[in-house]
């Protein structure tokens, strides 16, 4: 099936996608230029107008210096049509050594003009300091973004520990786990979160144009069982006020 003819977003404004990884060449994302090309044709394809790049700051594998990231950032900007969404810089924090060291000296990777974060963690492990840490970015006015909650293995089953943690962050799920494409066990749980009203927002987290297929069924998911409406304040709405500082009421 077609992208554009998967579903119909507003027609004045455009979903807004706050993970993924079109910056080219500086981790498993895009290769190069052609590729990050390609895929915001797709992303455009899809209805989203503003998306967000979000590299991966992760000390065991991706670390690319921010210059790096700040010059690809220029590149594609240079490089993008006006028929692409609008770019945000952003980045992908791993919740480790240099992510703590970042905390301390208040100068963790954001959304662009913003005080919200996006951050994960290594899916076996649930840092025991979490739920504390996050009441504490609350408290310093920050609005932390946890991408693909459906992944971490503590949450499987545990709804207490997911509404404490969503308590004080914004739970973004990754649209190829709601359509099944990131493993049986990550769909049942995006969907449950999905259903329980635990998620905040859904994202692509696109690493590659075919990803975006992945991502159109999962729209596809949540507009068939959880009506057009969810579609909307999922991939709409709830993104732009994650934007605009605030924690949105899930
Ligand atoms: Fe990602």
């Amino acid at each position: 099936m077609p992208l554009e003819a998967a579903l119909n977003p507003p027609s004045q404004v455009g979903f807004v996608d706050l993970h993924s990884h079109v910056l080219f060449g500086l981790d498993d994302g895009a290769p190069d230029e052609a590729t990050a090309l390609a895929m915001l044709d797709g992303l455009a394809a899809l209805g989203v107008t503003e998306q967000c790049v979000t590299p991966h700051q992760k000390a065991s594998q991706y670390l690319p210096s921010w210059d790096d990231v700040e010059a690809t950032f220029a590149a594609l900007q240079r490089l993008r049509n006006p028929r692409h969404p609008t770019l945000r810089l952003a980045a992908e924090n791993m919740w480790d050594d240099v992510f703590y060291q970042r905390v301390a000296a208040d100068a963790i990777p954001s959304y662009a003009g913003t005080n919200a974060f996006l951050v994960e963690i290594p899916p076996p492990l649930m840092p025991p300091t979490m739920v504390d840490q996050l009441f504490k970015f609350r408290m310093a006015g920050k609005v932390p973004v946890l991408a693909h909650p459906e992944r971490y293995h503590a949450l499987w089953g545990d709804d207490d520990l997911a509404r404490k943690l969503r308590n004080n962050c914004a739970f973004v799920v990754d649209l190829a786990a709601v359509g099944g494409f990131h493993g049986k066990r990550e769909m049942k749980a995006a969907r449950h979160l999905l259903e329980e009203g635990l998620v905040a927002a859904v994202a692509t987290d696109a690493h590659q144009v075919g990803d975006l297929q992945q991502a159109q069924q999962g729209l596809a998911w949540i507009d068939k069982k959880l009506g057009h409406a969810a579609v909307i304040r999922l991939f709409d709405h709830a993104p732009r006020a994650i934007l605009a500082g605030q924690l949105p009421d899930v």
